[in-house]
């Protein structure tokens, strides 16, 4: 009953939206349908249907949002997707020979496609500025990747001749070739991924030419990672009516979800995170270089960073862009008792003056039995996300 009310207003919005654009489309459809008739009379189309990609269809979950953020020059096939899910587990794609260090290395399906260790260690072996971060839902998130935001449409870094758009695909390239990832050469791993027998025809199959591009590599592996969807943790089956919650673990859902806890103006939405960027009253002091303020130059960004999902969080941990914490229960007290103000806190830390939420022992232990009911045992060992058999 809560969680209708709670999700009314966005669904309604959002269904708006997606009957708009609907609209808007239908509009565009005919209008394109009609010119291609017109042209169709003259040149027929060339038949080319033995090299036409299968069209894959997102199944979007029930309360889920109904807009995916899917560039338009990069629809999903299951060709393109088959083809990154083989690059995403393959060492050979940073084009060096002494290692075999992949996207799924630190990226591990186990741990909701983070690591279990916090950085991850590059193939120099130098460790990554910020600790991981999950790949859950990103086809729902069309508000910026990485802590900071830095990867996003509105980045005019990212809108050149030479990148993506500020998306998915963007953030191939980077883990491709940054110092404390794969520490490669985008032209290197094209012939490597050239020489190797299995991928011109999986290139040929998803993009119509065999011959490899890194775009193309971008592409596909973008499109594997947004298939990545998790809807069937122990919450899901709630609001689905599938299966209860236990006392404790309703007293925490209503914890998270009211100003008792404050968690859900941050955390909020079927996805457990509305993709914002907020300083949570951690520090008095801030000199990291890789903050949303470096991003935005907006001074009320300093020290800030995404609120990502809660969504498996007993699987992602250490927590926090540099991973102080390391168990949840590290987290609740900090959240209870541990903030710290600042002219920088998000007014949203509605407790911050307070100086945390004071739960008492009992609901800590039940926003926690509530936290715990967002892991899905079924997304991190779906065969379908797994590392394809015979990659080295
Ligand atoms: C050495 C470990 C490592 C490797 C290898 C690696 N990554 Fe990452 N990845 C990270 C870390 C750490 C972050 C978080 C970085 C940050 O925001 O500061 C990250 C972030 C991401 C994100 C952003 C997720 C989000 O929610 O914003 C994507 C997407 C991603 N990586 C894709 C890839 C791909 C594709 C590859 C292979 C080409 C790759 N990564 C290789 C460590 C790694
Ligand atoms: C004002 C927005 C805001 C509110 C309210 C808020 N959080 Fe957060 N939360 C964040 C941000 C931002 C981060 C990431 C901060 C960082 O990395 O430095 C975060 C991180 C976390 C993390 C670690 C995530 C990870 O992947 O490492 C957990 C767990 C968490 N919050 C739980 C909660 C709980 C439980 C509550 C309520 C008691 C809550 N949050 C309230 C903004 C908020």
């Amino acid at each position: 009953m809560t969680v209708n009310l709670l999700f009314a207003n966005s669904t309604t919005d959002l269904f708006y939206i997606y009957m708009s654009t609907l609209r808007y489309f239908s509009i565009i459809s005919l209008a394109v349908l009609i010119f291609s008739c017109h042209k169709d009379e003259q040149t027929p189309p060339p038949n080319n249907s033995v090299n036409t990609p299968t069209p894959y269809i997102i199944e979007i979950p029930k309360f889920f949002p109904t807009i995916l953020n899917i560039p338009s020059d990069n629809p999903m096939t299951v060709e393109g997707i088959k083809l990154g899910r083989y690059l995403f587990y393959d060492g050979r794609l940073c084009g060096k020979q002494d290692t075999l260090m992949s996207c799924g290395t630190c990226h591990s399906q186990q741990y909701s496609f983070e690591n279990g260790l916090g950085h991850g260690i590059g193939v120099t072996g130098i460790q990554t500025p910020h600790v991981m971060l999950p790949f859950i839902n990103l086809v729902f998130n069309s508000n910026g990747y990485l802590w900071n935001g830095k990867v996003e449409h509105n980045n005019p870094a990212y809108n050149t001749p030479a990148t993506y758009g500020g998306n998915l695909e963007d953030i191939c390239w980077m883990g491709v070739t940054a110092p404390w990832e794969l520490h490669g050469d985008t032209n290197h791993s094209k012939a490597a991924i050239q020489a190797i027998s299995i991928y011109p025809p999986m290139f040929k199959a998803a993009f119509g030419s065999d011959v490899v591009t890194f775009k193309n590599i971008s592409k596909a592996i973008a499109q594997f990672i947004r298939t990545l969807i998790s809807s069937n943790s122990k919450f899901d089956r709630y609001i689905r009516s599938e299966e209860n919650l236990s006392s404790h673990e309703l007293n925490g859902y209503v914890i998270f979800n009211t100003e008792k806890g404050d968690c859900f103006h941050c955390h909020g939405t079927i996805l457990f995170t509305t993709n914002g960027y907020y300083n949570n009253a951690k520090d008095t002091v801030f000199n990291d270089q890789r903050d949303r303020f470096h991003v935005t130059g907006d001074p009320s960004d300093i020290g800030a960073y995404k609120a990502t999902t809660l969504r498996n969080i007993s699987l992602t941990g250490p927590y926090m862009h540099d991973g102080r914490f390391s168990t949840l229960d590290e987290v609740i007290n900090f959240y209870s008792e541990g903030l710290v103000w600042s002219p920088y806190v998000n007014p949203l830390m509605k407790k911050v003056n307070d100086g945390g939420a004071h739960l008492t022992p009992s609901e800590k232990a039940d926003l926690k039995a509530f936290l715990l009911t967002l892991t899905d045992t079924d997304f991190v060992t779906n065969p379908a996300f797994s590392k394809p058999a015979g990659l080295p």
